[in-house]
């Protein structure tokens, strides 16, 4: 048994003569003093020596341990010396190295705009219309029938709209958010005040004015006694604080003051010009005075002076009866904009095509 241990000594000793590093150390220490290794083998036969043998083999044991362990000890801070020293060559840190950045994320300028319009519209009493009452894939019933829109309408062609065989039967990809009018209608009783922001598809050539898919936000207010000056009144204040004040010297500056009947009137000249859809009646078109020329005429606004900025109307009578509201009790008006046309004027951005590449260059800006 002597032999054996004085065997492994000179083995051990033999690798760490060896070794270069401390790695080698690890890899020997476990090969000679871990539970596992050789030595602990050789003790574990201990028990079946002689008392007297126990103890002379033990201490030599003991004593082959302790001598091991103290050269391993005496490598191992010679080679980390080494080893530490040749990291602080090699490893340098250049703390006056740029940071590793990762890009910042930001709202979209479609989503900021519908927050920002939606804000407007709650501001004067108007709350959002659940997801639910406004999906994308909807019935022709809701898109055009409840609409009054009648089956003949170029806009049921399939050149404009979308249509798509989801659950069995013909749906649309809806072609405007005005169905939401008919959902709002059907969900709550007058007075309704709510407005319904959403994406939108049609079958266009895409071009810089015109992509196959854009966003839109629906109004609609039913209540007794709802007139057309309650129509001009509410759009009048959202283009206010939509687009600002008018550029200084423009006509219309200075103008916001109380009106006959306590209204306010807005500085920022509208222009409502009579018009049809099939679902109001009467129907206007709604013009903001140019906000790049204040009206004197440039490329913007074609030199007209004017923009077209969204459609309006009192409800139909048709629309009324169909969710059984009475006409004759009841009146209420509605009213539809483009969120990506309204953004364009306000950021001056002039292809529509921006908003869905996604190019951060462009993002970046809002
Ligand atoms: N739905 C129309 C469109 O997509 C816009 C519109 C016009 C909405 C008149 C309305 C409205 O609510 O009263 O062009």
């Amino acid at each position: 048994m002597k032999n054996k241990i004085e065997k492994i000594y000179a083995d051990a000793s033999a690798d760490i003569a060896k070794a270069a590093a401390t790695s080698d150390l690890e890899e020997i220490k476990n090969k000679y003093l871990s539970r596992g290794g050789e030595f602990n083998a050789i003790k574990k036969g201990l028990k079946d020596l002689s008392d007297e043998d126990k103890r002379t083999v033990g201490a030599l044991a003991n004593e082959i341990t302790q001598k091991l362990e103290a050269a391993l000890a005496a490598k191992h801070d010679e080679f980390y010396a080494k080893e530490l020293d040749e990291k602080l060559i090699t490893e340098k840190l250049d703390i006056t190295m740029p940071g590793k950045f990762s890009a910042e994320g930001r709202i979209h300028p479609i989503t900021n705009t519908i927050n920002e319009i939606t804000a407007i519209f709650e501001s004067l009493g108007f709350s959002v219309v659940a997801n639910e009452l406004s999906p994308e894939v909807d019935t022709e019933y809701y898109n055009f029938d409840a609409l009054n829109i009648p089956f003949e309408h170029p806009a049921r062609d399939v050149q404009d709209t979308f249509y798509t065989a989801a659950e069995g039967g013909r749906q649309v990809l809806r072609s405007h958010t005005s169905g939401s009018q008919v959902r709002a209608m059907e969900a709550q009783k007058p007075p309704i005040k709510v407005i319904s922001p959403g994406r939108v598809y049609r079958n266009e050539t895409v071009n810089s004015r015109k992509n196959n898919f854009f966003h839109q936000i629906e109004g609609l207010l039913v209540d007794k006694d709802i007139t057309f000056g309650d129509l001009k009144g509410v759009l009048n204040e959202f283009v206010y604080a939509y687009f600002g004040m008018p550029k200084a010297g423009a006509a219309g500056v200075g103008l916001r003051e109380q009106g006959e009947q306590g209204s306010i009137v807005s500085v920022r000249p509208t222009r409502f010009r009579n018009s049809f859809f099939p679902f109001t009646e009467p129907s206007a078109e709604v013009d903001v005075q140019c906000i790049m020329c204040a009206g004197a005429g440039c490329r913007t606004c074609s030199g007209t002076g004017w923009l077209e900025i969204l459609g309006a109307g009192m409800v139909h009578p048709n629309v009324l009866k169909g969710v059984d509201i009475d006409p004759d009790v009841y009146s209420g008006f509605a009213f539809g904009m483009g969120v990506e046309r309204l953004a364009m004027l306000k950021y001056a951005i002039d292809d529509i095509r921006l908003f869905f590449q996604n190019d951060v260059r462009f993002l970046k800006q809002f």
